[in-house]
């Protein structure tokens, strides 16, 4: 074994582990994360003889997965994790009466793991789209495979920000309050098709399971970050070395078949993967929510008004929306946005603004509005005397309540006082416009917030 070169794929035993870990770094738990999908008891001949799996009993094979667990956990960081992907197998009877049984490989090698100290912390579901072609009448095709998360403490990478996925459903238009402007919490089904072989191995050396690009992305992007050392103890052609390569990771591998090493080395890196989705996209999905926020903000505190006091109805309402911070649209950690909101009354005589103003201040303290993460100026004001920098513009008028639809501007103060004739009926209130500083044109209710176009 030539350890010169580390960072690569080695011809040899995972047993011997041990080996090659002072090359990999200075102190005794270099590793950060190992993702591997070891081999399976008795189902597949390497032909070689310190395979492990095939040729071996039962018990022989879960001695040499506890040594090759047993070797990772001294071996891995206090904040590393360790991923396996593994199935169930089917085990043929051993004497007629008996019933063929599937054997939970996957629970049988997080127990032997957790002897050696491993916690499994998770259990991820990989549905495929399709299963290896055979025939048997008495069984269920086989759609997915499990995916394990082990980890040594709590303090274990996790870095799920970097998954999340802008998948809304039809009602993120009106409840934009209670979507995650980051993004939705990824789930513990991963939908990922199995790798057409010979798509970007070589294809002379084609391996019978690949794990998918995909896949091991995922599991690179959640536990680790660039710079650490991936691992994987039964590496094949090498697919989790490449991807955590093509993603700025340093990594290192074992199989004991030496034409996968040769392959590996004759080829370059898998192709550029981006580190995480879209960020573009989802920069402008993170302001399109925050923006509908803004928007659903002033109608819900009018919407209080009119059922939880007996203070009469604005003719308009005024909002402008303040700049939203870079940070917050970069990396979805929302500071609030700040809105200045006028309930504007064209005949102010007799009215008591004043307790008005306080009303809407009480509803802005309050759930729903105080969840709305809009830090928001509220006043109720006669028409006339809203000079400020808001009127100088053009501005975007939503009417019924619409608060995700604008198709009308205004200017001035004589254009707002016409919009009055807008004041509709609509759900048991009269809403009246809302005009506003921002636009949004969302036409179409049940599109997605990627297929909207805002123009
Ligand atoms: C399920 S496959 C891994 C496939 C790999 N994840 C990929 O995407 O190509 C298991 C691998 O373990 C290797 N193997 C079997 N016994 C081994 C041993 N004692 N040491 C190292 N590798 C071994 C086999 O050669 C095989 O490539």
């Amino acid at each position: 074994m030539d350890f010169n070169d580390p960072f690569t794929l080695h011809t040899a035993n995972a047993r011997d582990i041990s080996t090659l870990m002072p090359f990999l770094g200075d102190d005794a738990e270099p590793l950060d994360c190992t993702i591997t999908s070891p081999p399976y008891w008795n189902l597949k001949d390497y032909d070689l003889p310190d395979q492990i799996g095939f040729g071996q009993s039962y018990d022989e094979y879960l001695a040499a997965m506890g040594e090759v667990f047993r070797e990772l956990y001294d071996h891995t960081k206090s904040t590393g994790s360790l991923w396996m992907v593994v199935d169930t197998l089917r085990v043929n009877a051993e004497f007629p009466s008996q019933a063929a049984r599937q054997l939970p490989l996957p629970f049988e090698l997080s127990s032997l793991a957790a002897k050696s100290g491993w916690t499994l912390r998770e259990v991820v579901v990989w549905k495929k789209d399709r299963t290896l072609p055979w025939s048997n009448g008495r069984r269920f095709r086989n759609l997915f495979e499990y995916v394990l998360f082990l980890v040594k403490t709590n303090d274990h990478k996790f870095k799920v920000d970097r998954l999340r996925d802008y998948e809304f459903g039809e009602w993120w238009l009106r409840w934009p309050e209670r979507y995650n402007p980051n993004g939705r919490q990824p789930s513990n089904v991963w939908e990922i098709p199995i790798p057409v072989q010979g798509s970007w191995r070589t294809p002379t050396i084609p391996h019978v399971c690949p794990l998918p690009e995909e896949l091991v992305k995922r599991m690179v992007l959640l536990s680790t970050d660039p710079g650490d050392v991936v691992f994987d103890p039964f590496a094949g052609t090498g697919v989790v070395l490449s991807v955590a390569n093509a993603l700025g990771r340093r990594s290192a591998g074992l199989d004991i078949e030496p034409a996968y090493a040769r392959a590996f080395k004759g080829r370059s890196t898998a192709s550029e993967i981006e580190e995480s989705g879209n960020e573009t996209r989802a920069s402008a999905v993170r302001r399109m929510l925050i923006q509908l926020r803004a928007l659903k903000y002033p109608k819900v505190m009018f919407q209080r008004l009119v059922r939880l006091s007996s203070h009469p109805a604005p003719q308009s309402i005024l909002v402008h929306v303040g700049r939203i911070d870079a940070k917050t649209l970069r990396d979805g950690r929302s500071a609030p946005v700040r809105v200045s909101i006028t309930f504007a009354y064209s005949d102010a005589d007799g009215i008591d603004l004043g307790a008005i103003t306080e009303s809407l201040r009480a509803f802005s303290a309050q759930p729903p509005l105080s969840k709305f993460g809009v830090e928001a100026s509220v006043e109720a004001r006669p028409l006339e005397s809203v000079g400020d920098q808001l009127l100088k513009r053009r501005l975007h008028v939503y009417e019924s309540g619409r608060t995700w639809v604008t198709r009308k501007t205004v200017c001035g103060l004589d254009q707002i006082r016409r919009l009055e004739s807008l004041v509709t009926r609509r759900n048991n209130y009269s809403y009246p416009p809302i005009v506003s500083n921002v636009k949004l044109r969302i036409v179409d209710t049940a599109a997605s917030p990627e297929q909207s176009v805002v123009p």
